[in-house]
């Protein structure tokens, strides 16, 4: 099968969350399954440097963006035997510090820039020499491709343009703008109605999506469920509209990345037959981050953007309480929401010798945190997916999530289900059911025998991609309902 990709982010050129881990996973894997995948993404500042052996494809891009014609070159870069990354070059859009904005702020022209890559995906797909059977879309920013692919299909005649795949990775983002940013697609305007493309006055680029995509696919079974609900930020009544076209795929790990062995950003190897490299990555971590270097205290941890999403308002109160009664130390490491940040700092300044807040964005580190601690803390509002309770599975930090999206359909808790139990889970949004579930995890770690037994069964755990590539390809191949 040919295979087309449209991301704004994508491991390893360009990422800010778990969406780029995916799409980078996931499309290495499809090509290794024997697949020919092209992956389009915009060509960021510093790209052609980082990776000078990307080479111009000589192939020009010249579409028009409401009044104004705009410019971009192709460049691309073959990654093993049948994938190929493809890259917008428009310097004006994307040659900026930042992906999205710049110090916490959103960029003005957000609108013109992905609508001008989602009408770059569409002309690729429809008109590029190496032809994709389906294209694949991801999140908010390509999603209006969805409608531009079917408006050529079906209204101009193009029969063979590609199938149409969404992927909704976190339907909280939607890019919600303005209805005059309409116009900027050049399509006519009774694409514009509440059955359509509008959204309470405004364009709703993701509903744009939701609405013409042929197939949609969300990054868990439970937030399939969830979004129909009630958790899909206005979007519950259109995706009980096209409910039977949606299926939920867990996504899975890239375990060549997110390895215990050989991995030069560990200083300790491990596995989960010899978990002593394990206890030296912990020592190493405390000593790294200036924390007392106690083997017998217990490390929680926490990797994330700090967004309203994560329930860090939650685990703060959470926290304070724990800090204050027991023996415990807390790594977070985390960048977004400035007061959020403030306050892992007054809590860091608080609880000197028991917490260190990282603010910031560290790959290296956030490798180190997982095979270094103990416990791994994901209070999530809401969560599509999340990947990294399935990296800490890994590394033998035992995850501690609250029972929504992903994180349930991840993690087994011990009540639940004794057999397969390898984390701990809690119910309610509050502080004192999580604080609850970490004196679940301190009674855990007093058990050495059963922490072990939880540790190894999380570390033998396999969520490899191979079993939801597949089950991509069978939607690829479904009939459009
Ligand atoms: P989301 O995409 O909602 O942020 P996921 O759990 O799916 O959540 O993915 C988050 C990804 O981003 C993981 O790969 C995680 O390790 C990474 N990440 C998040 N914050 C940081 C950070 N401050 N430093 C390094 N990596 C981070
Ligand atoms: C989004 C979600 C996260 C998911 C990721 C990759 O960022 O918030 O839960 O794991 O996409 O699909």
């Amino acid at each position: 099968m040919k295979i087309l990709m449209a991301s704004s982010e994508v491991h390893p050129f360009s990422k800010t969350g778990g969406l780029a881990d995916m799409v980078g996973a996931l499309s290495k894997t499809l090509a290794a399954l024997g697949h020919e995948v092209g992956v389009l993404t915009p060509l960021y500042r510093g790209l052609r440097e980082r990776f000078p052996a990307m080479e111009r494809v000589d192939w020009a891009l010249r579409l028009p963006l409401g009044g104004q014609m705009i410019e971009a070159t192709l460049w691309k870069l073959p990654l093993g035997q049948t994938e190929t990354i493809y890259f917008v070059d428009q310097p004006e859009f994307f040659d900026r510090a930042g992906l999205y904005g710049e110090a916490g702020d959103a960029f003005a022209d957000n609108a013109e820039r992905f609508l001008f890559f989602s009408k770059c995906a569409a002309y690729m797909a429809c008109h590029f020499p190496w032809q994709a059977d389906v294209l694949h879309l991801h999140d908010w920013h390509t999603a209006p491709t969805a409608l531009l692919v079917n408006h050529h299909k079906w209204r101009e005649g193009l029969r063979t343009a590609p199938r149409v795949c969404l992927t909704l990775h976190n339907v909280a983002y939607q890019g919600q703008f303005i209805g005059n940013t309409f116009g900027l697609l050049n399509l006519p305007w009774d694409y514009f109605h509440a059955d359509g493309a509008e959204f309470y006055g405004g364009f709703n680029f993701l509903k744009a999506g939701i609405v013409y995509a042929d197939l949609l696919t969300t990054v868990s079974p439970r937030y399939a469920r969830e979004i129909t609900l009630d958790l899909g930020h206005g979007m519950e009544g259109v995706l009980r509209k096209r409910a039977a076209a949606l299926t939920g795929i867990l996504n899975g790990v890239d375990y060549g990345e997110w390895r215990t062995e050989d991995n030069p950003h560990l200083p300790h190897p491990f596995n989960a037959t010899n978990l002593r490299g394990k206890s030296r990555n912990k020592l190493a971590l405390q000593k790294e981050l200036g924390l007392p270097v106690e083997p017998g205290t217990p490390i929680f941890a926490s990797v994330t953007r700090l967004a309203e999403q994560k329930g860090m308002d939650i685990l703060l109160p959470a926290l304070e309480e724990m800090l204050a009664a027991h023996e415990m130390q807390f790594v977070l490491l985390g960048s977004g929401d400035p007061a959020i940040e403030q306050s892992f700092r007054v809590l860091a300044e608080r609880f000197p010798t028991k917490v260190v807040a990282q603010i910031g964005y560290d790959t290296r580190l956030s490798h180190r945190i997982e095979a270094g601690s103990d416990f791994f803390l994901m209070p999530s509002r809401y969560e599509p997916c999340g990947l990294n309770q399935m990296y800490s599975l890994r590394y033998g930090a035992i995850p501690i999530v609250r029972r929504t999206g992903g994180l349930d359909d991840s993690v087994v808790d011990f009540n639940d289900d004794p057999l397969h139990a390898n984390g701990v889970k809690f119910d309610e949004l509050t502080a004192p059911a999580l604080a609850n579930a970490i004196r679940k995890a301190l009674r855990i770690y007093a058990d050495k025998e059963l922490l072990n037994l939880l540790r190894r069964r999380g570390m033998t755990a396999d969520f490899s991609w191979e079993q939801s590539a597949h089950e991509y390809l069978s939607v690829f191949q479904s009939p459009t309902v």
